[in-house]
């Protein structure tokens, strides 16, 4: 049977779970094919991996079609800590990978003070805290907002940094003194740092808006990347325990100024089971040895703060949620490899609350944490060779597995376009016979 094309120039992927759902390696595996890598959110929070060839690169702000050499940008919606992306050019350029990197004069910028408060506020929050990763996300999204941020356009930019910093200094020193953090940077250290980063940065920042949209004008294939996962997103995820921006697909437009006709498919990350780093309701959270055996088997500890990520059965409500938030056309499932060797495996199909049925996820952590996982049980497989089944195809994978996903896409109503067995670029099977970006 001839395969489908599926003429496609702008694809977002996204993730379905709680992050880390794989992203950084379906990304690479996309960017293969496209021509621009788009960050359209979040910050230095975000850890990637993409593994080829044995070696493994972790990027939390550079946007992971770097290692193909590919166009890249760094849109209006991410949050930059300039720091951190120096050094991640800095260690690419080790690798021999000069990073073609344009990003936005708009993108806000984190700094200390932000780091600061974030460590403040968590402390003030106690029980309300989502176990943050301390890189001063949520403090940047929150000037953001409240109109005080500094944007890449001001640290480029000397006399504007000196300005807007002489003005601000004070209101940050009173911010952290309120929640009894420690302040211990003077105004002219920061304007010293800030207008360095900025200098070194200056060549990369731009509007980069406009090359973008000429560039889907005139066909180039785009691939925006989505960061954390649809259950952290500030509006759909669980609020007060996800993270300060939107990361869900609609998230691409506004984080990149790209309008929605643009967009031509969403595809939906999600782990064949669960996983969770920081605070908040997990209903199908495993406490026990099975869980142990996911986590270590699944190498399951964050790339950006090296925390125990916690790990659960897969979770339908949460990912059927996940398909209509976003308008996800199509999976991927990532990590089937990880769930082989167990006797059996467990879909959470619906939850329990109050004697009712629910096949939703319900809106607050209140009722998510009352929730009690329904489960459909079915056989696991055993272990398999990975690079023996991509030269075999899918077929060739054991039976059930096969009806694991089946499952999935029966349940999800979502048809499934790949799936990952390894950590590494080539372990990778499509299952589609359409074909995303030619
Ligand atoms: P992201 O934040 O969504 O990009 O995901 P992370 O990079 O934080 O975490 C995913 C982890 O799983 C990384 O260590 C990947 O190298 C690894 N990984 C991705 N896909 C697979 C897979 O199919 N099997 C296995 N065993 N590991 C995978
Ligand atoms: P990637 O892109 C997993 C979690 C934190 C915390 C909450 C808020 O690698 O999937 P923040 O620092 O954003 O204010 O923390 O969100 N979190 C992530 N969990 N993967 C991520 O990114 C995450 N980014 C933030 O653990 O619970
Ligand atoms: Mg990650």
């Amino acid at each position: 049977m001839l395969a489908e094309v599926l003429l496609m120039t702008c694809v977002v992927i996204v993730g379905s779970q709680w992050g880390d759902e794989g992203k950084g390696k379906v990304v690479d595996y996309f960017a293969g094919k496209a021509d621009i890598v788009v960050r359209f959110s979040g910050g230095n929070n975000a850890g990637h991996t993409v593994v080829v060839k044995g070696k493994k690169y972790a990027f939390h702000l550079m946007p992971c079609g770097a290692v193909r050499g590919k166009q890249l940008i760094i849109g209006n919606g991410v949050v930059v800590d300039p720091k951190v992306l120096l050094e991640e050019i800095e260690l690419l350029k080790k690798d021999d990978i000069t990073p073609k990197l344009s990003i936005s004069e708009r993108a806000h910028v984190i700094f200390p003070y932000h780091r600061t408060l974030d460590e403040a506020e968590e402390q003030f929050k106690g029980k309300m805290k989502a176990g943050t990763t301390k890189r001063g996300i949520g403090p940047c999204y929150e000037d953001k907002a409240g109109r005080f941020g500094l944007r890449m356009c001001d640290i480029v930019n000397k006399e504007m940094l000196k300005e807007k910093i002489e003005h601000l200094f004070k209101l940050k020193e009173k911010q952290i003194q309120v929640y009894g953090g420690k302040f211990d940077f003077t105004k002219e250290q920061l304007i010293e740092e800030y207008a360095a980063y900025g200098a070194k940065l200056k060549s990369c920042v731009g509007d980069v808006n406009l090359s973008l949209n000429k560039a889907i004008d005139e066909g180039k294939k785009v691939l925006f990347e989505g960061t954390q996962g649809t259950m952290l997103d500030i509006d759909h995820g669980m609020y007060p325990v996800g993270t300060s921006c939107n990361v869900i697909a609609g998230a691409a437009c506004t984080g990149a100024g790209v309008g929605p006709t643009k967009i031509d498919t969403v595809v939906g990350l999600a782990k064949a089971y669960v996983s969770r780093v920081g605070e908040g309701p997990l209903p199908t959270e495993l406490l026990d040895e099975t869980g142990e055996y996911l986590r270590k088997k699944g190498a399951e500890f964050g790339v950006t703060t090296g925390r125990p990520r916690r790990v659960g059965w897969l979770d339908m409500p949460a990912l059927k949620y996940a398909c209509r938030v976003n308008g996800i056309n199509w999976l991927a499932i990532t990590k089937l490899d990880v769930l082989a060797g167990l006797e059996k495996v467990k879909i959470c199909t619906a939850y329990t609350i109050d004697k009712k049925v629910l096949e939703d996820i319900p809106p607050s952590c209140e009722l998510l944490s009352r929730c009690k996982p329904v489960y459909k049980e079915m056989k696991g497989w055993n272990d398999f060779n990975a690079e023996e089944a991509v030269k075999n195809g899918y077929e060739s994978l054991p039976q059930e597995l096969r009806a694991y996903v089946s499952e999935i896409t029966k349940l999800s109503n979502t048809p499934i376009y790949l799936i990952s067995i390894g950590p590494g670029r080539e372990e990778t099977i499509i299952v589609a016979s359409s074909h995303i970006f030619v």
